[in-house]
């Protein structure tokens, strides 16, 4: 097996620390390649729950070398906290790798991350304030400190200066915020550089050479396919490509040795942030979706908005990513309901839409079109094959297959890793 990608299907938060963490017993390497901090996978271990913002999932499984790839942006301070924390429950770390080409997070990008929401007021994206935004802004303005620049102090320095003389401008004359000094950026970045020296390396070199050795790469996408800043709802995305593509030019692996494609989907809806979510509901049924589901941000714990599934988007994420296999988390939260509506199509001005509407505007206020199916009342938390399922939970998993582009090769039926119904195996 050389290289499978998992990402995202929906707004993000479907479990797909889960599902990287099932694989990870399989797997040689995990990649984290896009995002940063932004992120939040909770892992659940026996009776440990790790709730990680930057490190790949991997990191919790002995054997695997986790890698954060070039495509990410790196908050140095969160690093090394997730990682002391980690070393103090005992988890073996020091196998950890870090591309000389990830964009490391300077504190004038959080600020402004900050200042900017605060800016747009009603036309807020309800970012994460984590300063993701900014930094890959400097990227693609080619003005980005990387992390290979913490080992020259004298390309630093300069980097850095360029850098303040636009944004202390930005900061002081637009937005009325005190700007930032050289010395204390470069003073913050340094004091990083002998710590993350034993991890920096090529990471595409290292993992191309991997899979010649016939090894398995696991690339785990940050945030979702409708967070994506080219196939999302633009302009409330994240600015990096969470979808199947980003995993290459984020990991430097190319398309070719990629053979599998595994999308997360959850068995309803939910998304953090501002935006359009059509299937969005704001009655008891909400409530009670995020009640049982937990639904609350592991990065900034805000609530967060849900719904019930939405089939256009499952097959547009089938259709971005090339899924080869879908996993279909949080199935047991659905239980105890009646009935379960399914959205199948948008009514957009009296058009039915099968597909996403092209125009912005139109899947700003698109109609679900719902069918309903028959909900079921017993536990679901001890099934282990899809026939353990309650006939209406199986008809259920059956008509979500059909119509979102791809088989349900894994269903999440709780929590804890065990807690899941393998129908056909990911490795
Ligand atoms: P940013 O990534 O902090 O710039 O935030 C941009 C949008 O992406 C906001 O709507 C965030 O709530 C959303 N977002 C970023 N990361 C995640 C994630 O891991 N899960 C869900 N939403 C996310």
């Amino acid at each position: 097996m050389p290289a499978i990608t998992i990402i995202g299907a929906q707004w993000g938060d479907e479990g797909k620390g889960k599902a990287t963490d099932l694989l990870g017993e399989h797997v040689d390497y995990v990649v984290k390649f896009n995002g940063g901090n932004n992120a939040g996978h909770t892992v659940v271990i026996g009776k440990e729950k790790y709730a990680l913002h930057l490190l790949p999932s991997g990191i919790l499984t002995p054997g695997v070398t986790p890698v954060i790839g070039n495509g990410v942006v790196v908050d140095l301070a969160v690093l090394f906290e997730e990682l002391t924390a980690l070393e103090e429950r005992g988890v073996d770390t020091s196998k950890l790798k870090l591309s000389a080409s990830a964009h490391v997070i300077a504190d004038y990008n959080r600020q402004l991350d900050k200042v900017t929401e605060r800016f747009l007021g009603s036309r807020k994206i309800g970012t994460t304030g984590r300063g993701i935004g900014p930094t890959y802004a400097d990227k693609v303005n080619r003005i980005g400190i990387r992390v290979q620049d913490l080992f020259d102090e004298s390309i630093l320095r300069g980097k850095v200066e360029g850098a303040l003389e636009l944004k202390n401008q930005l900061l002081g004359k637009v937005y009325n915020r005190r700007g930032f000094t050289v010395e204390a950026i470069v003073d913050d970045l340094l004091s990083y550089a002998d710590r993350i020296a034993p991890m920096v390396c090529d990471t595409g070199l290292l993992l191309n050479q991997a899979l010649d050795r016939g090894e398995t790469v696991l690339l785990e996408g940050g945030q979702a396919t409708l967070l994506d800043v080219d196939h999302g709802t633009y302009p409330f995305v994240t600015s990096s490509n969470a979808t199947s593509g980003g995993a290459c030019t984020g990991s430097g692996i190319p398309p070719t040795r990629i053979d599998r494609v595994v999308g997360i989907v959850k068995a309803y809806t939910t998304r953090v942030g501002e935006g359009p979510f059509p299937t969005e509901l704001f009655d008891e049924s909400g409530a009670y979706l995020a009640q049982n589901g937990h639904e609350f941000g592991t990065t900034t714990g805000r609530p967060r908005r849900c719904g019930w599934y939405d089939a256009v988007i499952a097959r547009y994420a089938a259709r971005v990513n090339g899924v080869t296999d879908f996993v279909l988390t949080k199935l047991d939260v659905l239980g105890g309901l009646d009935e379960i509506p399914v959205c199948v199509a948008y009514d957009v001005d009296g058009v039915r839409h099968d597909e996403m509407p092209v125009n912005q505007s139109d899947f700003h206020h698109a109609k679900p079109i719902y069918e309903t199916l028959p909900g079921w009342k017993e536990d679901i938390s001890g099934a282990r094959s899809f026939g353990d399922l309650p006939a209406n939970a199986q008809a259920y998993v059956k008509f979500v297959e059909e119509i979102s582009g791809g088989p349900m090769s894994v269903i999440g039926v709780g929590p804890a890793r065990d807690e899941t119904v393998i129908i056909n195996s990911l490795t």
